[in-house]
């Protein structure tokens, strides 16, 4: 296949029709077409976009890269939900067991991090043991087992995402709607599910800056779904500060194991609900949201989510004695904390830039190939809105290489304003499609 025509038709504002789609995506996973032309039309793509029938016809192609899973065996409905990037964004650790402890069958693929934000397989494989490359029919027993598994992409399942992602990850093309839309619907309709959550995430923190582009790509995404014949629902929150207060993988590991245990910080439980109550409802479980919430709290009270977590970890191969011991999980050898430089209340903390800051630390990737670090990252113990007097600690640097330290301080300094009047922080839920 003649690739740089492709590039060329792109880069010149034309249409790309569904065979050249779905040519260059065939050829582009079998390894016959190089990274550099791919990452050319990737960078055409992200300048001169891609129409709706475009966008279309790259899911398929991405989705039928790999196989599409049947799982019209499996008695339960089958729900999963998917984000599309944010920092500290750890809700698929929370969701995934309390959907499943409800009766959800939860069969999620998941992303690693991309660009300045996390990804749940990297979080996950801090976890000593756990393995998010299952087979197809070890993904088949984890969900017999225990009604979820948490996986990446493999040669099997969107294969073509995999590789699509990981490049995109280093040649600045994430920020793309057509881009973002085809990476999740791809994976997300090869799962085999009935219906799906969509959180699509805006602010400093987002690939979508604004409220607007983000309901645009919520409306891309929920049109690709629903002409699949999928129940899908968007809803849109905030991420212009970190959700939470762990940013990194192991630290964000914990906290998720902590809001399992009713522990965690209010804004991840609040978003966590809000997507996993969504799920219920689309599952069919509950006729109404309010009803879903109420099973979401008493699932989370009853200590069902957490015991599921530990039955997932186990089966995925990891050590489910983490719950109880963190010491089990990998930890970093330096500690230095960022204070407040005077007295007022919190007014911003750049989600984006925090990201870039742990990424720094080795929490994320700089080159497809960089090995990152699982025990480095930030821990704020302030947010936006708290007051802080002069000298109280906003955020806990956990570094392994303390030539970094320096560099990172200064970056959450910058990210971090204070001002003289009181803050109200704004919504966590903005809005939804439909
Ligand atoms: N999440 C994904 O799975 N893909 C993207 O492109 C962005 C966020």
């Amino acid at each position: 296949m003649h690739a740089d025509r492709l590039i060329r038709k792109k880069r010149d504002g034309q249409l790309l029709d569904r065979a050249e789609i779905f040519e260059f995506v065939e050829h582009y996973t079998r390894g016959d077409i190089p990274d550099y032309q791919t990452s050319a039309l990737l960078m055409a793509v992200f300048f001169r976009g891609l129409n709706a029938r475009e966008t279309a016809d790259l899911t398929e192609a991405m989705m039928r890269s790999g196989q599409v899973i049947d799982l019209s065996d499996f008695p339960q409905p089958k729900v999963d939900k998917h984000s599309t990037g944010g920092v500290g964004d750890k809700t698929s650790l929370v969701i995934a067991p309390v959907a499943a402890a409800g009766g959800l069958l939860v069969p999620m693929i998941s992303g690693r991090g991309l660009g300045h934000t996390g990804g749940t397989l990297d979080k996950l494989e801090a976890i000593p043991g756990f393995r998010t490359r299952l087979t197809l029919a070890e993904f088949r027993q984890a969900l017999r087992r225990t009604g979820a598994a948490l996986i990446g992409q493999t040669e099997q399942l969107a294969p073509a995402e995999r590789k699509l992602y990981a490049l995109r990850d280093v040649t600045a093309t994430v920020e793309s709607i057509p881009l973002i839309s085809a990476s999740i619907m791809s994976k997300k309709l090869a799962e085999g599910i009935d219906a799906l959550v969509l959180d699509v995430k805006t602010g400093s923190g987002a690939f979508m800056k604004t409220p607007e582009s983000a309901r645009e790509l919520a409306t891309r995404m929920v049109e690709i779904g629903t002409a699949c014949g999928k129940r899908v629902e968007a809803l849109i929150t905030g991420m212009s500060q970190p959700l939470g207060s762990a940013v990194g993988n192991t630290l964000e590991v914990i906290e998720s194991i902590e809001t399992l245990k009713g522990r965690g910080p209010q804004d991840l439980l609040d978003v966590s609900r809000e997507l996993t109550a969504r799920m219920f409802v689309l599952g069919g479980l509950d006729a109404s949201l309010d009803a879903a919430r109420t099973r979401f709290d008493q699932i989370l009270s009853s200590g069902a989510a957490l015991q599921k977590f530990a039955e997932i970890i186990e089966f995925q191969g990891g050590d489910p004695r983490v719950l109880e011991d963190y010491s089990r999980l990998p930890s970093a050898g330096h500690e230095e904390s960022v204070v407040a430089w005077q007295e007022g209340y919190v007014a911003a903390l750049e989600a984006e830039a925090l990201g870039r800051a742990s990424m720094r630390l080795g929490a994320g990737r700089e080159r497809m190939d960089s090995v990152i670090d699982r025990a480095v990252g930030l821990v704020f113990e302030k947010k936006v809105g708290d007051a802080v007097n002069t000298g109280d600690r906003i955020c806990t640097i956990y570094a392994n290489e303390r030539s970094f330290l320096p560099e990172v301080r200064e970056a959450i300094r910058s990210a971090t304003r204070i001002g003289a009047d009181p803050v109200k922080p704004s919504a966590l839920v903005l809005g939804h499609v439909p």
